[in-house]
């Protein structure tokens, strides 16, 4: 089959590689639909992670269930289904607890707790960036959706990011009335903001520098803050009196910039601490790493960011971090999509077939032509 691989900085290739197949009995092989590139995906591509050449990219799955392993009886062939970027066994004390992100059983790389498909570090899965995908423990894994190809773009958000944004919105306890501030307007930072407002959000600031994805957010009733214009921390305490904002999202992870393009991997987690409201609440779904041998000082090279912990304290703010379990949320969120109160492809920008994957990767990292989601369709 072809799939999308990885073949060092800046190289992903589309090649021949090995058909996915049923391994183990609870396996169901899926026929992908639509398989999203994701910002996640770009911390790879750049070379800031250790995931080794060869690797097939892709955790951002749905399609048709193609095979089930014996094993297998709540899923059958011909199902249309979201596959949730977390892979999970169902009965570990974590997923008991509803966090398959942190399943305990899956990944086998020393020292982490969660797996994921065609990711570094999350375990020896092949992605879903290619004809064919295999999904381990099928029947708790999966997500059945309506048969058909009505909400393709939407449902596609439910895999990673409609859920990752969704999270970092219930990390930060975002309640009706909540005025909050998400920072980053990548995919994830749009989720944040549309999710706000489904829990009843007043006003919902988005700061990026990406005039096209600020223009995006207010598509959705956000107010934009461009941090290309001045400080963010500034423009949210003037529209907002001086009081600051009761919740706070982090969507933009280790690689925070300035307006230079400078990395500061401190400075997102700094400004919400000054812009969120005393005793108030933040969300971190940006990803940070324990290791980045890229990064610029020493002590961050080893994950150690020297973020302004004591106003955190001081204020009494809370803070809650990591990978999203998606299937906490991916059924509601579902059933939002299909009673038309959720619209979450309204981010898609690029949907190109898989063998333009080089080319989406290209313009998705350099954020040009209005890049902001790029969907690839296998069988197109
Ligand atoms: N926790 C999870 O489960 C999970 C899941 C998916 C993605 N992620 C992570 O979420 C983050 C965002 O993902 P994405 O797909 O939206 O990525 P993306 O790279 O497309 O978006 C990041 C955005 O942040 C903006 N940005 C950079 N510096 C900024 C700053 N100082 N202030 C405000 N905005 C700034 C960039 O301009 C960009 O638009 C990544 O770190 C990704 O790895 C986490
Ligand atoms: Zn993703
Ligand atoms: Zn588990």
């Amino acid at each position: 089959m072809k799939a999308v691989v990885y073949q060092g900085p800046m190289k992903v290739a589309v090649t021949e590689v090995p058909d996915a197949k049923i391994e183990q009995p609870l396996d169901a092989v899926i026929r992908i639909t639509t398989t999203n590139i994701c910002g996640s995906d770009l911390h790879m591509y750049e070379g800031r992670t250790s995931v080794e050449n060869g690797k097939v990219l892709g955790h951002e799955n749905m399609g048709v269930v193609e095979e089930v392993g014996p094993g297998v009886d709540r899923i059958k062939v011909g199902d249309r289904v979201s596959v949730p970027f977390n892979i999970s066994c169902g009965c570990c004390e974590n997923c008991n607890s509803g966090w398959t992100s942190f399943c305990l059983r899956t990944n086998p790389t020393e020292g982490m707790v969660g797996a994921a498909y065609g990711y570094a570090n999350m375990g020896p899965y092949d992605g879903g960036q290619a004809e064919f995908l295999r999904v381990p423990y099928a029947d708790f894994n999966l997500l059945q959706l309506p048969a058909g190809s009505q909400f393709e773009n939407d449902f596609a958000m439910l895999s990673d990011i409609f859920p990752t944004g969704y999270h970092g919105t219930e990390l930060a306890e975002v309640g009706p009335g909540d005025t909050v501030a998400v920072f980053g307007a990548g995919p994830v930072g749009l989720m944040a903001a549309h999710s706000a407002f489904l829990r009843g959000a007043s006003q919902v600031f988005v700061v990026d520098k990406e005039k096209d994805r600020l223009n995006l957010a207010k598509s959705v009733d956000a107010t934009p803050i461009d941090f290309a214009q001045g400080d963010p921390v500034e423009q949210i305490m003037q529209a907002t009196k001086g009081k600051g904002v009761d919740r706070g999202v982090e969507a933009v992870g280790y690689q925070a910039h300035d307006p230079s393009g400078e990395e500061h991997p401190e400075l997102v987690l700094d400004n919400l601490v000054k812009v969120v409201r005393a005793t108030g609440a933040i969300g971190v779904v940006g990803v940070y790493v324990p290791e980045d041998p890229g990064a610029a000082s020493a002590p961050a090279k080893e994950g150690r960011l020297g973020w302004d912990y004591g106003t955190f304290f001081s204020k009494g703010l809370r803070m809650g971090t990591g990978q999203a379990p998606v299937k906490r949320y991916n059924r509601q969120l579902r059933d939002l999509i299909i009673a038309g109160r959720a619209t979450p492809g309204f981010i898609v920008s690029h949907e190109l077939p898989l063998s333009q994957a080089p080319q989406g990767y290209d313009k998705f990292d350099r954020r040009v032509d209005g890049c902001t989601k790029v969907l690839l369709h296998p069988d197109r």
